[in-house]
């Protein structure tokens, strides 16, 4: 089975740990929405089997859980259209990471760059969750054999896991092209979205002060607020991005507002070259509020209506094993189980 007879199929999933910013906005939820148009079958997931890997209070798991499901939609995923669904509701993905535990090695996983950044010091002291949570996520896309995996550049070492992963279940059970050699799709202007105050670090939810990174559930005046603080330099901005090359925190920016307004940050440049950040900044600023406090405003909606959101839950993740359970009963055979209890 080559690229030709599987289909053109995405997988992707985000996790439900707190707070969504504008880099899960800019470097996965829009990109996810504009990819049914453009001839994909999509199956996205709000994984929160990979939340817990660090500790989550259960009734914020389910409040995240449901925020993010409302933030999909509210972004424009149409669930009749993409399969939307919680993890832990599929059993497939625990059941295929089991056997994928088995296939991954001990070295591999010690090259993974994210787990070192996370554990930190504290290696001895963080769940074996975290640590296996690359080879969790293997699973999460070869259970539905999917070909292509929207990501920020920061996930980039777990597709290339999962492609190794594949290619060595495959060999170890002399099943050429089982299980697909996914893609990842790290493209456009916004894969790293920095923190507003140091340009060479990731926004993330997890950083220290909030003014760092903006919030998809950030009022407006909170959002310009940040935008005018976020660090700059003195210059001006230059007429090419080459010129910004050292000047991580400018290159931020323009960068966003690419990402947010659908154009190259050549075009940004080409339209601010000379401009002071005094006219950048509120560019900016007011350009991110007219694309978020919309979306904010639906999820606010959706959540009024949990028992809804749960429903849309449900039905999605029907269909996510309808694909996931034939995949993973095969896998079962390739691998010797015994399946006598249908
Ligand atoms: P997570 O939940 O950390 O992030 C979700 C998605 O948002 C992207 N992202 C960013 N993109 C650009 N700039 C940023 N500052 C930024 N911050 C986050 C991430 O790259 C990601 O695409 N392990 C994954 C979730 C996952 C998954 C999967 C993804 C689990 N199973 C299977 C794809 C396929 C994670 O922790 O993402």
């Amino acid at each position: 089975m080559t690229e030709a007879v599987h289909t053109r199929r995405v997988f992707s999933g985000i996790k439900p740990s707190g707070g969504l910013t504008l880099g899960n906005y800019l470097g996965a939820i829009k990109r996810f929405v504009a990819l049914p148009e453009q001839g994909f079958e999509t199956i996205y997931c709000v994984v929160d089997m990979h939340a817990i890997t660090v500790w989550q209070d259960p009734s914020e798991l389910k409040h995240a859980t449901r925020e993010l499901t409302a933030a999909y939609i509210a972004s424009g995923l149409d669930p009749d259209q993409s399969i939307l669904f919680n993890q832990s509701q599929v059993s497939a993905h625990a059941e295929l990471g089991w056997i994928f535990n088995c296939v991954t090695r001990v070295g591999w996983m010690n090259r993974m760059t994210q787990f070192k950044d996370k554990a930190g010091k504290n290696a001895e002291k963080v769940s074996l969750g975290l640590y296996a949570y690359p080879s969790l996520m293997a699973a999460d896309i070869l259970a539905y054999h999917a070909t292509h995996v929207p990501v920020g550049e920061d996930q980039k070492q777990h597709v290339e896991l999962t492609r190794d992963i594949a290619a060595k279940f495959n060999n170890d059970f002399k099943v050429p092209d089982f299980f697909p050699q996914p893609e990842p799709m790290i493209e456009g202007p916004a894969k790293r979205v920095m923190s507003l105050r140091d340009g060479t670090k990731k926004m993330s939810k997890s950083g220290e002060s909030d003014m760092e990174r903006v919030n998809m559930t950030d009022s407006a005046e909170r959002i310009l607020k940040k935008f005018k603080k976020a660090k700059t330099d003195p210059e001006p901005l230059p007429d090419n991005l080459d010129a910004l090359k050292d000047r991580p925190e400018a290159r931020n920016l323009v960068d966003i507002y690419a990402a947010l307004s659908d154009v190259s940050s050549e075009a940004v440049i080409a339209e601010y070259a000379g401009a002071q950040w005094g006219r950048f900044k509120p560019a900016l600023a007011d350009l991110a509020v007219s694309k978020l406090v919309p979306i904010s405003t639906r999820m606010a909606a959706l959540m009024d209506d949990p028992a809804e959101l749960d429903r849309i839950l449900a039905k999605g993740a029907d269909k996510a094993a309808a694909i996931a359970e034939p995949i993973l009963a095969k896998t079962y055979d390739i691998v010797g189980f015994v399946r006598s209890h249908q």
